[in-house]
């Protein structure tokens, strides 16, 4: 065999196996190609390496070498075909090259919101003073949302348009419409707690409830028709004005992380005698910190506790407020519209 003919064989199945390399459509197909033109045994590179014998004696010489580079050349085709496929594959099952030694990169997971973080810590801060975690349902009855503390039928706190009643049954006298039996609404404040404990519990009582409180207030930066307070209650023989303020000044130094005044204002409220609103002092003023006051006899008196035997304060405080303050949001919307961008500052 001519050296020339040989070369042109060669040359031929170094195109051949080009295209079939390049034409391979995965890598199924292109271990195939890589079989039938380079395979060991029976490819055809080395069945054509075999022609090389009938490549006159003074020519084997640039025959071999155009053989190697032929292979050479078929080989690389081969590679760059393997490279086209793994680059081109999505289902991660490419060969890329790992390299376990690179230190790793932060995976933002999931996070508390603001407003739970608050609560853990608030509840946290009031457990660490003696006070115990109670709960009560979102949808409350009138009796629990207002009779039993003392909010008589005709108070202004219970008008349809201040609360979300799920049921109303209506009763008309002349021009007033009044609401009768015992309907259902979305819990005004968490105060119904008290109730539910003191049902259910002998004094001494020291339980703190944090929770969804509903209010058809429009939303603005600094209501928001739902948002949550924090109940505290403390019933025993011997409970005054004092300890409130104390707790109140305990409870606020602890949240805000400094030695914090708390001053109380005379106030009114139908479930405690007297009542007071309560400020602390920070960042140069005082700030509203919520309602309080020593437990009204008649509210003792419904849950069948004797008030000639003992006594107790209670308190409310608006949560979204502490947290605002704490974290300086200016507006209270920020915490319910879940923009991440948002919630990833905490
Ligand atoms: N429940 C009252 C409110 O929502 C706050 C309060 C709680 C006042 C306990 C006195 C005692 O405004």
């Amino acid at each position: 065999m001519s050296i020339e003919l040989f070369i042109e064989q060669l040359e031929a199945l170094a195109q051949e196996a080009g295209k079939a390399f390049s034409e391979a459509a995965d890598s199924d197909q292109l271990d195939q190609a890589r079989v039938e033109f380079l395979g060991a045994k029976k490819g055809r590179l080395k069945s054509l390496q075999k022609n090389m014998g009938a490549v006159p004696g003074d020519q084997k010489k640039t025959a071999g070498m155009k053989l190697n580079a032929v292979k050479n050349s078929i080989q690389e085709s081969f590679e760059s075909a393997q490279n086209r496929l793994s680059s081109a594959s999505s289902d991660g099952q490419r060969d890329v090259k790992f390299d376990a030694t690179l230190p790793g990169k932060a995976f933002h997971v999931g996070r508390l919101h603001p407003i739970t973080q608050t609560i853990n810590e608030l509840k946290d801060i009031m457990g660490r003073l003696g006070f115990t975690p109670a709960e009560g349902p979102e949808i409350e009855d009138d009796y629990h949302n207002f009779e039993a503390l003392n909010i008589p039928r005709a108070h202004p706190a219970r008008d349809p348009l201040d609360n979300f009643y799920l049921s109303v049954a209506e009763t008309t006298s002349g021009n007033d419409i009044a609401l009768s039996g015992n309907p259902l609404l979305l819990r005004s404040q968490t105060s119904t707690v008290q109730i539910r404990v003191m049902e259910n519990t002998q004094p001494p009582v020291r339980i703190v409830s944090l929770g969804r409180v509903y209010r058809p207030d429009t939303a603005d930066w600094s209501h928001y028709p739902m948002f949550h307070q924090i109940e505290g209650l403390m019933v025993d023989e011997d409970v005054s004005l004092a300890d409130l303020k104390t707790v109140l000044k305990l409870f606020a130094s602890n949240y805000l992380g400094d030695e914090v005044p708390v001053r109380i204002r005379p106030s009114f409220f139908p479930f405690t005698e007297p009542s007071v609103e309560a400020d602390y002092y920070w960042d140069g003023k005082w700030v509203e910190f919520g309602g309080a006051g020593i437990v009204d006899p008649n509210v003792l008196r419904a849950v069948g506790y004797d008030p000639e035997k003992v006594s107790g304060f209670a308190f409310g405080l608006g949560i979204e407020r502490l947290c605002m303050i704490r974290h300086q949001i200016t507006d209270i919307r920020y915490l319910f519209t879940n923009d991440t961008r948002f919630l990833h500052q905490f």
